[in-house]
């Protein structure tokens, strides 16, 4: 048996001082075909365990759907992590943050009650349930049972958002309940207030930071004299949101933090060693006063790029870890060239029609109150007059486009805070809307999507909507099934390719000729594209292709510039600051 506990300097593994070099990958980011590989370059960087968040809304995205099978089967994660020779941390939030979608919470959870990351009744009636399912997978798996698990985090950088100690409570008798024995830690960013804030005497503080390693160790030690020093998510790099910049750190400067860190005997978790992709609608949402929508890849910058090959971070951070641990001496494989080609994009028709719900209402229904998980509704409203008018909505969540008759007649977007919109004459009045990824930090958390509050036009409430929920995914199929239709033109397209492949191999796929929207290989959602930026390319995993013939859909909201398909020999994630 192999136990795992807080000394008065360090963790003790089996009694003896050992520090963790840890790394993160999230399971639910990953093609579960290749977990395996990505686990196993994280050993051979030097690696001694491996890190994931659970994310609650991928497991249940509807309530009470409790799903533990192919990209969602943790059990299978960690034991392949186990298989590894490598220990494990989870992170079951039940907020995680992550830059993911609603920060982890399920959209019927956020809808229906109140008290987020409180100890309002009803939400902790649901996360215990949701806790103990997860618990159910993480307790056997502990490393006193046999298991890979040595540490469990509670909550997620609470102390940046409330400060309820009776919820942090309730969350660590549930833990404790579940039989989870290992030592339970919190992450705070080294701040005072968020430190003192996040976490009980009874959990075990780690801090958050990607530089100035020294002085934030230094302020995570006023908070607890004793005890093993860690940094729980060292950032090595960033996230990147549309309309933005290709985040990227200063590989010597990271390695240097994370050498620093290493010497002064703390241990780390790498955040992230392998960021993978925010496939179909999963990406989160940043909003500090300004509405920033994630993009599709999560590279970060981070030691293997999102496709899973080693950066030269890679190769940095394995030569400062073997400073202070033993390194494999093994290499990973470089990575085999991708097919780069172009084939012909055929247009497919329009795709945004669909049935409106009945009976009409006198504002839009949101994405919540439709229960309405995919990325779109239009919403249709007859003008009371022909003259057009200027049109006032209370708030657009998020992106939207105006059509009058089917004349597409301007957008209104939330990043650019658009409420107003000039109406041409006309009789039906159409509006879609996209929601472009739920936030995942702060107090917008969980909030509603959609048009919201009252719209008006010319000063008068404009009544009598109706609301038609798109399902992309569901549409991209029946696209699929088409044949050729007319295309091109204004608003709204689908488009389909075909192509051939000698085997099963990684893409990317060049989206710079299109404008935005949503791209499928073999059915499988790769995500969102837009000629916003910074993201060019989206990826696509090799277990997603095959040898023969392959096919793509585009759902196109705005303008194809040219009708063509380009796979690329690499990852183009968009201009840098540097
Ligand atoms: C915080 C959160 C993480 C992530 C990072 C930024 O540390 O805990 O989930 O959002 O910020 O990437």
């Amino acid at each position: 048996m192999t136990s795992f506990s807080l000394g008065d300097t360090d963790f003790l593994r089996d009694g003896q001082p050992h520090q963790v070099i840890s790394g993160a990958i999230h399971y639910f980011r990953v093609h579960p075909d290749q977990w395996q590989d990505r686990i196993r370059k994280a050993r051979l960087m030097g690696l001694n365990t491996i890190e994931t968040y659970v994310a609650w809304n991928a497991h249940e995205p509807e309530r009470g759907a409790w799903d533990t099978t192919g990209w969602n089967d943790l059990g299978r994660f960690l034991d392949l992590v186990h298989e590894e020779g490598l220990d494990a941390i989870v992170r079951p939030g039940p907020y995680i943050c992550a830059e993911w979608h609603n920060g982890g919470l399920p959209v019927w959870l956020t809808g229906s009650v109140d008290g987020l990351r409180s100890s309002a009744p009803d939400f902790l009636a649901e996360v215990s349930a949701y806790l103990r399912r997860v618990y159910d997978i993480v307790a056997p798996r502990q490393i006193e049972r046999g298991g890979p698990v040595v540490l469990v985090q509670i909550e997620n950088e609470y102390g940046a958002y409330g400060a309820d100690q009776a919820y942090l409570e309730a969350l660590v008798a549930v833990t404790r309940d579940a039989g989870i024995t290992v030592p339970l830690t919190t992450v705070d960013q080294p701040v005072d207030r968020m430190l003192r804030d996040g976490s009980l005497p009874e959990l075990h503080k780690t801090a958050s930071f990607g530089s100035r390693s020294t002085e934030r160790l230094a302020t995570l030690r006023r908070h607890q004299p004793t005890g093993p020093l860690m940094c729980s998510e060292f950032w090595d790099g960033w996230f990147d949101w549309w309309g933005g910049v290709h985040h990227t750190t200063d590989v010597h400067a990271a390695a240097a933090d994370l050498d620093a860190l290493l010497a002064a005997g703390a241990s780390v978790n790498i955040y992230m060693f392998h960021g993978g992709t925010n496939f179909a609608l999963t990406n989160g949402a940043n909003d500090k006063g300004r509405y920033l929508p994630l993009v599709t890849s999560y590279d970060y910058d981070a030691p293997l790029d999102e496709a899973g090959n080693p950066t030269a971070k890679f190769f940095a951070f394995r030569e400062v870890i073997a400073r202070h641990a033993p390194v494999p001496d093994e290499l990973p494989p470089a990575a085999p060239a991708a097919p780069a080609f172009e084939v012909d994009l055929r247009a497919a028709g329009a795709w945004t029609e669909g049935e409106g719900i009945e009976p009409r209402t006198a504002l839009p229904q949101t994405f919540d109150a439709l229960g309405h998980r995919s990325a779109l509704i239009r919403y249709d409203v007859e003008l009371p007059t022909e003259h057009g008018g200027l049109l006032l909505i209370g708030e657009v969540r998020d992106l939207a486009w105006a059509s009058v008759d089917g004349r597409p007649v301007g957008t209104l977007s939330r990043t650019r805070q658009d409420r107003t919109l000039r109406i041409p004459p006309g009789r039906t009045l159409s509006i879609l809307v996209e929601d472009q990824g739920r936030v995942n930090y702060d107090h917008r958390l969980g909030e509603e999507k959609g048009l919201i509050g009252e719209i008006t036009l010319d000063g008068a409430p404009l009544g009598g909507w109706r609301s038609t929920p798109l399902d992309v995914a569901e549409l991209a199929a029946g696209v699929a099934a088409r044949a050729t239709a007319d295309g091109g033109g204004d608003g709204p397209s689908a488009w389909t390719a075909e192509f051939a492949l000698d085997a099963a191999a990684d893409l990317f796929l060049d989206t710079a000729a299109w404008s935005k929207g949503f791209a499928f290989v073999n059915g499988f959602f790769l995500g969102r594209y837009w000629r916003n930026g910074p993201q060019r390319t989206l990826y696509v995993p090799e277990p997603v292709t095959r040898a023969g013939a392959n096919s793509l859909v585009v759902l196109e909201l705005e303008q194809v510039l040219d009708p063509v398909v380009r796979f690329v020999g690499g990852l183009a994630l968009g201009a840098t600051e540097e």
